[in-house]
């Protein structure tokens, strides 16, 4: 783990005050399709290299802790995948980390820091992601989330993935009691989405 980071580390930023915000103090805000904000950024999306390892390491420690998650029943090291990177004046700024795995790709992590959220880096890493599937000649893509998890729940939802198994009970399982996760909701259960990969 980064040592530079002091834990609890910020997912969220706030709108309103600009206030970095770990998943516990985030809250959810339901508003008109034409407020949501957007300030367009300047980025481009590349497949990682073994130069980048440190940066990935980086943006792992910050969403995970570690560079090892546990989805699909299966534990994946982010730095054995095929991670997609985002940057934007040379700098990382989101990552999405995929591997392929029974047949189709399998989202490892998808993570972009605060300060660029909601700008149309995570929708590019998906589209990045669907093209590398479909170079492949996969069929699907897959990721899972937590219950907890509300805004990569309608993230994935508004990009085209259906839920198509929960896996009831099975983050509480994990860690042996239903510890608190996004505005500090009980973490029980994986929610499984699927989407077939489209040609674009
Ligand atoms: C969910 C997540 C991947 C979305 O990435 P993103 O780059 O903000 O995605 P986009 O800009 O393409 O789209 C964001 C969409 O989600 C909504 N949204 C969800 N969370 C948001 C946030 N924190 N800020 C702004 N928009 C957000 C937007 O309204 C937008 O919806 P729309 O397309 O219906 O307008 C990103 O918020 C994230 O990384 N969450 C996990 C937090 C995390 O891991 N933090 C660790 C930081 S290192």
């Amino acid at each position: 783990m980064n040592a530079d980071f002091d834990l609890p580390y910020p997912h969220y930023r706030c709108p309103e005050c600009g206030k970095d915000l770990p998943v516990g103090e985030a809250r959810m805000t339901v508003t008109c399709a034409g407020h949501t904000q957007k300030n367009p950024v300047e980025f481009s999306v590349r497949t990682a290299t073994a130069a980048d390892r440190s940066a990935i390491e980086r943006i792992c420690d910050q969403a995970l802790g570690e560079t090892v998650t546990d989805v699909f029943g299966s534990t994946f090291d982010v730095l054995d995948g095929i991670n997609l990177l985002a940057e934007s004046g040379g700098q990382l700024i989101g990552l999405m980390s995929t591997a392929v795995f029974g047949g189709e790709i399998t989202v490892v992590l998808t993570s972009v820091y605060p300060e660029h959220q909601g700008t149309g880096v995570g929708a590019a890493l998906i589209d990045a992601a669907n093209d590398l599937a479909a170079k492949r000649n996969l069929a699907s893509l897959r990721v899972a989330v937590t219950n907890d998890d509300i805004p990569l729940l309608y993230f994935y939802q508004r990009h085209g993935f259906a839920i198509y198994e929960v896996a009831v009970g099975e983050a509480a399982d994990r860690f042996g009691s239903a510890s608190p996760g996004f505005s500090a909701i009980p973490v029980r259960d994986e929610i499984r989405l699927r989407r077939n990969v489209c040609n674009r």
